[in-house]
């Protein structure tokens, strides 16, 4: 199918993310069918978009008219799936990270969806090969990933299975164009994609840090505020939440290796319901709003450097497999973070020695066995 024949967009989940696609799908003129699981949630969804529509309209970012156009007719709200996904030429699913509940979910939506429509997952690290094998048209089964808050991260990685073909993947590259955004092909279904996959290792060492106490979350976050990133790492976290920051440490861990295996001090906030934003507290509190930081606090025993290391090894590891090249890598993570330059633009300047000894010695201090050097890191080939 071509851009050309999407004409009607569903999307399937209200949430944090399927409101925000939804709202970049209908900014792109697209009518859009959003679905959840009952009125409460879908409305909840539909507040936010219009709430999120009348912020930026109110800023000049889009035009009053195209706001009016959105609430009077482009954007309906439903809490049945064939009503929702009747029509739709294309389907986003943006609902939790369970892979049983996707694939329970896309074998229905085959069902109901018109034969020709495209069937996307949102999902942030699943592999999009076993959702699509739940369905009878797996060409036809795509990911389309964003980034949270979708309206304004620029980034949707347009991800191919082992099986979906070439023409839904120009078509699913088209649309992430059309809609605004900055496509990133990914060529080979890995776990994680780009984006996510090379802030897994970060991630990995930041949550060490906090763990074994060496620094508080927040002169760590102030710290990374400081040297130019919009929100720290443990504030990040907060904001996706700690649920879906859990999931996607679990399934790495699963897929790839134990190393990945969310830190004890997060699983305890799982367990005790502190899930971030959503539930107002996680590392910070957000009962009112957005954690006051205070730069202040900022640690002077981190280098970020260390951080930017181990993106490089990791991303390594994804050129390697031939899911993305080095530019794209940085592509990847300049359009998902916000952060002005990416990680492999910075390893350029940095020899494969001084590399190599680095992660070597991160890998022995924090016992992970994921930051020890590449063998394309130990032969300079981070660099193109
Ligand atoms: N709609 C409209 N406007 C919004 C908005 C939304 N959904 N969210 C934020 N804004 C506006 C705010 O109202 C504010 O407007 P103002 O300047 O007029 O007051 C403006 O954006 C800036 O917001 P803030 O003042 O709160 O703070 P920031 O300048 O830091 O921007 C941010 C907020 C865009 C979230 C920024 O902090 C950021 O880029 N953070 C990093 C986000 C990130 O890395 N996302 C990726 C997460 S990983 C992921 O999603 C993958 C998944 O698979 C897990």
């Amino acid at each position: 199918m071509s851009l050309d024949q999407i004409k009607s967009v569903a999307v399937v989940g209200a949430g944090d993310m399927g409101h925000g696609i939804a709202e970049v799908v209908l900014l792109a003129g697209y009518p859009v069918s959003l679905y959840d699981i009952n009125t409460e949630a879908v409305e909840r969804g539909a507040g936010r978009i219009m709430a999120s529509l009348e912020k930026l309209a109110e800023k000049g970012k889009v035009p009053a008219e195209g706001v009016e156009q959105i609430r009077s007719g482009l954007l309906k709200t439903t809490t049945d799936l064939a009503e929702a996904v009747g029509d739709a030429d294309l389907v986003i699913e943006a609902i939790p990270e369970v892979l049983d509940l996707k694939k329970a979910l896309f074998t229905q939506v085959d069902e109901l969806a018109p034969p020709h429509a495209l069937l996307a997952s949102n999902t942030s690290t699943m592999s999009i090969t076993e959702i699509g094998a739940c369905t009878g048209r797996p060409g036809q089964v795509l990911g389309l990933h964003f980034f949270n808050p979708a309206v304004l991260m620029k980034l949707v990685e347009v991800i191919r299975s082992q099986e979906t073909s070439d023409e839904t993947i120009e078509t699913g590259y088209a649309f992430g164009k059309k809609i605004g955004k900055v496509p990133v092909l990914v060529r080979r279904d890995t776990p994680g994609f780009i984006a996510n996959r090379v802030n897994a290792a970060p991630t990995v060492l930041f949550q060490s840090i906090v763990e074994r106490g060496e620094i508080e979350p927040e002169a760590l976050d102030a710290f990374l505020m400081a040297v130019g990133m919009p929100m720290g790492p443990c504030e990040l976290t907060d904001y996706i939440g700690i649920d879906v920051a859990v999931n996607v440490g679990k399934y790495f861990a699963d897929q790839l290796h134990a190393d990945y295996t969310p830190a004890p001090h997060v699983m305890r906030m799982l367990e005790q319901g502190h899930l971030g934003k959503k539930s107002g507290r996680g590392y910070y509190d957000w009962s009112n709003g957005r954690p006051q930081i205070g730069l202040s606090k900022a640690t002077k025993r981190f280098s970020p450097l260390l951080a930017i290391f181990v993106q490089i090894n990791e991303a390594t590891k994804l050129v390697d497999q031939g899911v993305c090249s080095v530019a794209e890598v940085d592509l990847a993570m300049i359009n998902s973070t916000g952060n002005p330059v990416g990680p492999m633009s910075i390893g350029r300047q940095i020899s494969h020695w001084d590399l190599s000894d680095q992660l070597e010695k991160l890998a022995g201090r924090y016992e992970k066995s994921i930051f020890a050097p590449t063998q394309r890191i130990r032969e300079g080939g981070h660099k193109h």
